[in-house]
């Protein structure tokens, strides 16, 4: 009998490059986004075909509000027409969507689009979709304690489990793997708690290139990999 394939229950993606990827081609950098969100499509059904259910796409970081102004802009504007025009579809395939991150920071508009998807989809249980938007991994944890600390829990009592429960992603497993597209070699505040022991793919493939068979590899590259947790490899 053969080892079952080696799969992650979830998959946090770092989708990076697109700003090159437009700028290889003579285009403005928003250009590069609006590619890059035709991307996510195919990654969502290779990912599903493979039986991964859960994904967070790392879409905007608490960093990113120092871009110009214009491209945060149209960043705002394109996140808002994808989700209203993609939820529906969603919804009929079962996914949940949840946005991560600070979003009493977003614009208006987009803050009711979201809540419209959240709230449509928060019974979906064939896939999960976190949008991690105005996200920070250390601003995530800051905003567990001060959650923790508002319901009055006695703060000297906090474990791991209570910390967790507190996090955007309560209720998600961790994920196992993070990929990165565009070769840095960094994790950039994304999921810095969930993500303590996930395995790395870095890709130099730019985020618009990459699709369902870069995902495929990835899968490959995470299946081959030796687990500790800080113990001994886990046995095969
Ligand atoms: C990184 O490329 C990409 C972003 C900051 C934005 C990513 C967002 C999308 C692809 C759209 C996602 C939309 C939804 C609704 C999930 P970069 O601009 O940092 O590229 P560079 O490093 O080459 O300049």
């Amino acid at each position: 009998m053969t080892d079952a394939p080696r799969l992650p229950r979830h998959i946090g993606i770092i989708m990076d490059g697109n700003g090159r990827w437009a700028r290889q081609r003579g285009l403005p950098r928003t250009e590069g986004h609006r590619a890059g969100i035709q991307t996510i499509r195919p990654v969502m059904e290779a990912a599903d075909a493979a039986g991964v259910h859960h994904l967070t796409l790392y879409a905007f970081s608490t960093e990113n509000w120092s871009r110009p102004r214009e491209e945060v802009a149209a960043l705002m504007q394109l996140f808002e027409e994808t989700l209203q025009r993609e939820v529906d579809e969603l919804h009929a395939t079962g996914v949940r969507i949840r946005v991560i991150g600070r979003q009493d920071q977003l614009p208006n508009h987009l803050q009711t689009v979201v809540a419209a998807a959240e709230e449509l989809t928060r019974d979906n249980t064939q896939g999960f979709l976190n949008v991690a938007l105005n996200y920070g991994g250390r601003a995530e944890i800051i905003d567990a304690v001060r959650q923790l600390a508002r319901a009055g829990v006695d703060l000297r009592t906090v474990d791991e489990a209570t910390l967790e429960g507190a996090l955007y992603t309560a209720g998600s497993p961790d994920p196992d793997l993070i990929v990165r597209t565009a070769g840095e070699l960094r994790t950039s505040n994304f999921l810095i708690w969930q993500a303590a022991y996930a395995e790395l793919h870095v890709t130099e493939t730019l985020w618009p290139d990459f699709g369902g068979r870069d995902l495929e590899a990835a899968l490959a590259d995470y299946a081959a990999r030796v687990r500790r947790f800080g113990g001994v490899p886990n046995p095969r």
